[in-house]
C-alpha cells in the first residue's frame, strides 16, 4: 500500500492525488484522500486510483490532507474497505501500511463503536475518539492509539480543526518531504519527488509531527533534531513512448536499460569489474557463506546467480525464499553474507529477512533499483542495477538487470577471492558486454514469437523446463505467463518431468524448453523427445548456429527460437522469447497486462 500526506501553503488536493498515481505500483485496490479544516472530508473508492479521480472534486481550498492506494490483507477491495478510516463522529482520519495483528481484541473492546469495514486499520480511528472524548489533547490522543497496536505499521492521522498531520511506524517505511511552500509525508519519496528531494526519514518508533513549522520528531516522547538528506535521484516520469503497454516498452528497453547497468563497470583487458561496493577485501577473503533472500521474479534472478556465484566464487551460495528465511549462519554470522535481491527496495518479505540476518549478526548487501529505499538504508552495503524505472507490474528488464549486476558482483568477489580466473573472468565480462545486442537480436523476432503466442494462445496450460540456468528462467517463464494471462503456467527442472508433471503433458499443453548454452541443452532434448512422444508441442528456444537458426535438432521442435550465442547469459536472453510470448499471449485475451488482478508492483506486507 501507499501513503501520501501534505501540510502547507498549496492546495493539497492536487498533491495528494498526483502522489496516488506515484504510488499506484505498490497496490491499486482503492484508494482515498482525506482533505482537512475544521472537519475531514474523505473520498474514496475501489479500482485503480483514476476511479478515485473520477469522483474526487475539481478543487478545494483545503492546505492538508493525507491519502492511500491499497493493495487489500483485511476485506475485500471495496469503497467501504478503502483508507483512510474515520471514527464514529467522522473527526478522526487515518491511513495505514501493514497489518495490525491484535485487532480483533480491539474491536471487541471497541464493541459500542459502530463500524464500517472488514479492515484492521479501522480500529485506529475509534481508539483515538475514544481518547479525544477522555479529554486528551489530539497528539496525546494519537499516541495513546498507537501504543496498543501490535503488529506493523505505519500510520498517519489527520482531525478536523487541528493544523497538524501525525505519523509514526513500526517496520514500515515512511519518509517526510521538506520544501518551501509545505511538507510531505509518504511511504516512499517517489510519491513527492517532483517537488522535493529534501528528506527525513523516519526511524521505528520516532513520532512526527507536520504542521505549519514543517516537521517535528519525537523519540521517547522527547523532542529530536531531524536529520535531512539530499537524494541524488532522477523522477523520471515514465511515459509508454508509443507501446500499448508499459510491459511492451520494458521488455524493449532492456538493452539500453543493461548498457546502463554495464557502463563504466568492466574492464575487460583486466578482467575485473568496479561496481562501486564498499565491501573489504579482507572481508571478501573471510566470507565462507552467500545467502540470497528474495521473492517473486527477483528470487528467481537471485537463482539464476546463484547457480553463477557457487562456480565463480567458490562459495556455497543457497537462494530463499524471503518469507521462508531463517538465518543460519553457523558460528562465525558475519562470515555469512546475505544479499537481498529486491528491485524495489520496499517489499516486506525481503525487509524482514534481512533484519533477521543482521539481528543474528550476518553482514547484508542489497541489490536493488531503487536509490533511496528502505533496504538500501537498512543494509550495510548495496549495488544499484540502474536499469531505469519499471512500472509494468510483471518485471521484466529488472530481472535482466538484476542477473548481469549479480554477474558482475561474482565476478568482483570471485576476482577478490583469486577463485577465478583471469580467462574465465574476461570469458563471462564478454557476456555480460554481449547481452545487449543479443537480447536486441531477440527482440527483433518480435513478430515471430507473436504469431507463435497467437497461435498457442487457447491451448490448456503451459509448461515450460530447462536444466542449470535454464530452470531459473523455465519459472521465471511462467510466473510471467501465469501473472498477466491468468493462465496456467508451470516451470520444471527438465529432468522432474518424468518424475510427474509429465502425467499433465497432453497436446493441448505447449511445453517450452530452453536449449541453449548452459542449460545442458543435449539433456533437455532427451526430455523434449518424452513430451513429444505424448503429443505436445514444443517450443524451443536455442543457441542460434552461424546462419542465425536454432541449432538444436529441430526434428522434435515445432517452434524453433535461435538464441544469438552468449555463453552462460544465453538463457537471460532466451528469457526475452518467454517475456514477449508471455505478454503476446496475455495481449490476446485482452488482460489487463500492466496492472494484473490481485497483485502489486511491491508487496509491503508480510
Ligand atoms: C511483487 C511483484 C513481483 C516482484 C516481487 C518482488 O510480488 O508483483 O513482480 O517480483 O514483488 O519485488 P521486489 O521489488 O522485491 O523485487
Amino acid at each position: 500500500c501507499g501513503i501520501i500526506g501534505y501540510v502547507g501553503d498549496r492546495p493539497a488536493l492536487p498533491i495528494l492525488s498526483t502522489g496516488l498515481s506515484n504510488l499506484e505500483y505498490r497496490g491499486y485496490d482503492s484508494a482515498g484522500v482525506a482533505l482537512t479544516d475544521d472537519a475531514v472530508s474523505v473520498y474514496k473508492k475501489s479500482g485503480e486510483v483514476s476511479e478515485l479521480q473520477g469522483v474526487l472534486p475539481e478543487s478545494t481550498d483545503h492546505t492538508r490532507g493525507i491519502g492511500h492506494t491499497r493493495w487489500s490483507t483485511h476485506g475485500p477491495p471495496t469503497d467501504g474497505n478503502a483508507h483512510p478510516h474515520t471514527d464514529c463522529t467522522g473527526r478522526v482520519a487515518v491511513v495505514h501500511n501493514g497489518i495490525i495483528e491484535n485487532y480483533d481484541a480491539l474491536r471487541e473492546e471497541l464493541s459500542d463503536h459502530e463500524f464500517t469495514s472488514d479492515t484492521d486499520t479501522e480500529v485506529v480511528p475509534h481508539l483515538i475518539e475514544e481518547s479525544l472524548d477522555a479529554g486528551a489533547e489530539p497528539r496525546a490522543a494519537v499516541e495513546a492509539a498507537v501504543d496498543r497496536l501490535e503488529g506493523t505499521y505505519a500510520v498517519v492521522v489527520t482531525i478536523a480543526g487541528v493544523d497538524e498531520v501525525y505519523a509514526t511506524r513500526r517496520d514500515s517505511p515512511l519518509v517526510v518531504g521538506h520544501a518551501e511552500d509545505g511538507t510531505f509525508l509518504a511511504s516512499d519519496v517517489t510519491a513527492f519527488l517532483e517537488h522535493t528531494r529534501e528528506v527525513t526519514y523516519i526511524e521505528d518508533g520516532d513520532f512526527a509531527v507536520i504542521g505549519d513549522d514543517g516537521l517535528s520528531l519525537y523519540r521517547d516522547g522527547e523532542p529530536v533534531d531531524p536529520t535531512v538528506e539530499t537524494l541524488e535521484y532522477e523522477a523520471d516520469a515514465a511515459e509508454k513512448s508509443g507501446y500499448d503497454h508499459y510491459m511492451l516498452k520494458e521488455i524493449h528497453e532492456q538493452p539500453r536499460a543493461l548498457r546502463q547497468t554495464i557502463s563504466g563497470r568492466i574492464d575487460a583487458e583486466d578482467g575485473t569489474v568496479n561496481v562501486d561496493v564498499d565491501l573489504p577485501s579482507e572481508y571478501v577473503d573471510s566470507v565462507d557463506e552467500i545467502q540470497i533472500v528474495a521473492c517473486g521474479t527477483s528470487n528467481y534472478a537471485g537463482r539464476y546467480a546463484a547457480e553463477l556465484l557457487e562456480s565463480i566464487v567458490d562459495v556455497r551460495t543457497t537462494v530463499e525464499v524471503a518469507s521462508e528465511y531463517e538465518f543460519d549462519g553457523g558460528r562465525d554470522p558475519w562470515r555469512t553474507l546475505v544479499v537481498a535481491v529486491t528491485q524495489s527496495g520496499e517489499t516486506a518479505d525481503t525487509l524482514s529477512a534481512i533484519r533477521r540476518a543482521k539481528r543474528a549478526g550476518a553482514r547484508t548487501l542489497a541489490v536493488t533499483n531503487t536509490l533511496g529505499s528502505t533496504i538500501v538504508r537498512e543494509t550495510d552495503d548495496s549495488v544499484f542495477i540502474r536499469a531505469g524505472p519499471e512500472i509494468g507490474v510483471a518485471a521484466t528488464k529488472t530481472f535482466a538487470s538484476q542477473v548481469a549486476t549479480l554477474t558482475l558482483l561474482a565476478v568482483h568477489v570471485g576476482r577478490a577471492r583469486g577463485s577465478l580466473s583471469y580467462g574465465r573472468a574476461r570469458e563471462l565480462l564478454e557476456s555480460v558486454r554481449r547481452l545487449p545486442n543479443a537480447i536486441q537480436g531477440v527482440l527483433d523476432r518480435e513478430d515471430r514469437i507473436r504469431e507463435v503466442a497467437r497461435e498457442y494462445a487457447d491451448s490448456d496450460a503451459f509448461f515450460f523446463v530447462g536444466r542449470k540456468l535454464g530452470h531459473p528462467v523455465a519459472l521465471e517463464g511462467a510466473l510471467k505467463l501465469k501473472e498477466i494471462s491468468y493462465d496456467h503456467a508451470e516451470g520444471f527442472a527438465a529432468g522432474e518431468l518424468k518424475h510427474g508433471p509429465l502425467a499433465l503433458v497432453t497436446e493441448d499443453t505447449p511445453v517450452l524448453a530452453l536449449l541453449t548454452d548452459g542449460s545442458r541443452p543435449g539433456e533437455t532434448l532427451n526430455n523434449v523427445k518424452e513430451v513429444q512422444a505424448r503429443g505436445a508441442p514444443v517450443i524451443g528456444a536455442a543457441t542460434a548456429d552461424g546462419d542465425g537458426e536454432a541449432a538444436a535438432d529441430s526434428t522434435y521442435l515445432d517452434v524453433e527460437l535461435p538464441v544469438p550465442a552468449t555463453g552462460a547469459l544465453e538463457p537471460l536472453v532466451a528469457n526475452v522469447y518467454w517475456q514477449l510470448f508471455a505478454y503476446h499471449v496475455a495481449d490476446e485475451k485482452g488482460r489487463p497486462i500492466d496492472r494484473p488482478r490481485n497483485l502489486a508492483k511491491s508487496v509491503t506486507v508480510e
